[in-house]
């Protein structure tokens, strides 16, 4: 039988279970709504929970995959913009590797997710050295809305150049996903491209688990089905009323006790570089989710920080130690390395630091995050921690579905609506009127 993802509070949160259980009592008609919602399908608010039930899904994005494979690409553009590549990037990183396109893939990959011009120029410069080899380029197009400003932007560069090169047949190499009927949708349709739907009611920051992630990760050799079975794995824990086995209904009741005790901050700190795009993925979650006026009209909102372990040590662990604390923090770490590294006994080494000898790179990281954690405990610093067996799909399912879940809970205790983000419209209208105007 598989493992589950741990979460430990009971010495570091500082907070009784009898607090966080009459906090997590609130949680019961929000968690009714989702088991109703499962039930429903995508006809829900919730539709996100459904997805990695959806073994419909699974079979067309394995096909598609299969299709496009058919062409021989060798890179994949993914253009798209906050929960239509945050996600996707989280567990490419988590699963390949920060240096997955040096690694000689069959298939590399690049993230237009920005309009700043030497960033996208550079990405240019290396489609188009392929382009010019003659060997072929996938773009995936991914907006919900479908009309997305530096996604639109992106999307008119990528087309123009591939159709430089594929004249005739550029449109076998182009997956637009969106909403169905998106100004986007109809353009895919008119110009035959491969296009696959965003239920409609499942938003950009919960939509990890539908088309917009699952066609890239597949496409990159990513196992989307055990990345769907381990977040499916987590529902029956994540509807349990008894706070004590359902995580995110704690993690959230937690978080909502912290920030109604002065923590304004919600730092996630990581002890895995690879998983610094879980984080930043997170971040976006937070922030859209939980940045907004409750219904009395109060503004709401816990900063989402992101740590990554040991580098952010040594740029912000003296604000961290020395500076208020406003602050509670989720530490995430992985249990076992895919690769081990241990360290020569070399006596020469003895004069710059001791005890280093012979130990293995997994005991000192683990040392110092015990050190961090031990400090935190020591300065009455709140935190919980988040253990992963292994960096698989299975276990990235689990974590991103029980942060999905610790959203939503977390949310309703606050107050506010999980799922919209309508201040992001006010500046994305000064912009198009900007653009409008000049
Ligand atoms: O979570 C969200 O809904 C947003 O962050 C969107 O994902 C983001 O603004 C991009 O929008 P779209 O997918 O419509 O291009």
């Amino acid at each position: 039988m598989k493992k589950n993802i741990l979460f430990s509070y009971e010495q570091s949160s500082l907070v009784y279970i009898e607090q966080l259980q009459q906090i997590g009592a609130q949680l019961q008609p929000e968690i009714n709504r989702i088991v109703d919602a499962l039930e429903c399908a995508y006809d829900t608010p919730y539709a996100f929970i459904n997805l990695s039930r959806d073994i419909k899904l699974r079979d067309y994005i394995h096909t598609m995959v299969a299709e496009k494979k058919k062409l021989n690409p060798t890179v994949l553009v993914v253009i798209g913009i906050g929960g239509s590549n945050l996600g996707t990037i989280a567990v490419h990183e988590a699963l390949c590797g920060k240096f997955y396109n040096e690694q000689q893939p069959d298939i590399k990959v690049y993230f237009a997710d920005s309009i700043d011009t030497d960033y996208i120029y550079d990405i240019v410069l290396l489609v188009e050295q392929e382009l010019e080899q003659g060997s072929n380029v996938l773009i995936n197009v991914v907006s919900k809305s479908g009309s997305t400003t530096e996604t639109v932007a992106n999307f008119e560069l990528f087309l123009y150049l591939l159709k430089r090169y594929k004249k005739d047949t550029y449109h076998q190499y182009v997956v637009v996903t969106t909403d169905e009927h998106s100004k986007l949708w109809e353009f895919a349709q008119e110009h035959n491209f491969t296009h696959l739907i965003i239920p409609a009611q499942v938003g950009g920051r919960y939509a990890v688990m539908s088309a917009v992630s699952l066609f890239p990760l597949a496409l990159l050799g990513v196992d989307i089905d055990a990345l769907h079975a381990g977040a499916q794995s987590m529902i029956p824990t994540l509807i349990h009323t008894d706070l004590s086995h359902n995580i995110s209904s704690l993690s959230a009741a937690w978080l909502a006790y912290e920030y109604q005790h002065g923590k304004v901050i919600h730092d996630t700190f990581i002890f895995s570089v690879d998983l610094e795009g879980v984080g930043k993925w997170y971040r976006q979650l937070m922030g859209e989710s939980l940045g907004k006026p409750n219904a009395q009209g109060k503004p709401v909102g816990m900063m989402p920080t992101v740590s990554i372990g040991s580098i952010d040590l040594h740029s912000v662990a003296q604000l961290y130690l020395g500076g208020p604390i406003n602050r509670c923090t989720t530490f995430i770490s992985v249990a076992k390395n895919k690769s081990q590294i241990v360290l020569p006994r070399w006596q020469i080494f003895d004069q710059l630091v001791a005890k280093l000898q012979g130990k293995s790179f997994p005991d000192v990281m683990e040392a110092i995050m015990q050190g961090v954690q031990r400090t935190y405990t020591k300065k009455s610093i709140p935190f919980v921690s988040v253990v992963l067996p292994e960096k698989s799909a299975y276990y990235i399912g689990q974590l991103l579905q029980v942060k999905m879940l610790e959203m939503i809970y977390l949310c309703y205790l606050l107050g506010v609506n999980p799922f919209d983000q309508p201040h992001v419209e006010l500046y994305k209208k000064e912009t198009r009127e900007i653009l409008a105007h000049e």
